[in-house]
């Protein structure tokens, strides 16, 4: 499978190409500028022996030519991310992992936005239509991702509209070790999973830890509906 980083050069976007380069994906990390999409691409070559296909491309390429596209861009970056690929991503999947955090008008990581649309995911469904967004991602942190070495200790809630889609990226988060995928349910879910993260944040600060995670128990791991 193919999948392009949108705005990959960033701490959450690197490390989901860690993990996908490692799981065996044909990687694209995807920047603004062919110069940072190429520094990102190095830095996963310093850290990992095998890297298989993986290469830079500006956003637009990225999104045109991966088969599964996941957004790694900060909320103020979102809505100018995604119609800069509007075209590639049509028909396509994409992992949304933007969080709606405050600091994207200089409050608290600890804080909440609250979007008109809802979830982030949401109003990056209303952006790009033609493209099954998916929640994904949001509650597993850039840390747990670039410790590569070691299994993740969280699962990746996951919420959408599309049934096989889900069942698509399910598949493939599934091959990072460690990560249990928890189908929430449809897409507006997104509301509750993206607010998880402003709160492993606040007990990153509170219990003076890295990469708090969430598990959710008492549900059948077979069951992928
Ligand atoms: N970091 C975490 O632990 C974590 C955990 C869960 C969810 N998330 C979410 O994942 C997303 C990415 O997080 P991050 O920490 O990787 O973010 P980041 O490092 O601040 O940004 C990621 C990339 O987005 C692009 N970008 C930044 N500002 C932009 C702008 N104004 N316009 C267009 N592109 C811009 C940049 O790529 P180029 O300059 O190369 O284009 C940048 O390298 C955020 O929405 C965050 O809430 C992060």
């Amino acid at each position: 499978m193919k999948i392009a980083i949108i705005g990959g050069t960033g701490g959450q976007g690197l490390g989901i190409a860690v993990r996908f380069v490692q799981t065996g994906e044909d990687v694209i990390i995807g920047s603004r500028t062919m110069e940072k999409a190429q520094a990102a691409v190095d830095k996963v070559k310093d850290l990992l022996t095998d890297v298989g296909n993986l290469k830079a491309a500006l956003n637009p390429d990225a999104a045109k030519e991966a088969d599964i596209l996941v957004l790694t861009v900060p909320l103020a970056a979102q809505r100018a991310t995604l119609l800069s690929i509007k075209e590639g991503a049509a028909g396509k999947i994409l992992m949304d992992a933007t969080g709606p955090l405050e600091t994207a008008i200089g409050g608290l990581p600890t804080r909440c936005l609250y979007l008109p649309e809802g979830a982030a995911a949401e109003r990056a469904q209303k952006i790009v239509p033609e493209t099954r967004v998916i929640c994904a991602f949001n509650n597993i942190s850039s840390g747990a991702l670039m410790n590569f070495t070691e299994p993740i200790d969280c699962d990746c809630l996951i919420s959408g509209d599309d049934l096989e889609s889900k069942k698509t990226v399910s598949r493939l988060i599934e091959k990072i070790p460690g990560v249990q995928v928890v189908d929430c349910g449809p897409l507006e879910r997104a509301q509750i999973i993206e607010k998880i993260t402003p709160l492993l944040i606040g007990l990153n600060i509170k219990k003076t830890c890295k990469d708090a995670g969430i598990r959710i128990t008492g549900i059948d791991p077979e069951c992928k509906l």
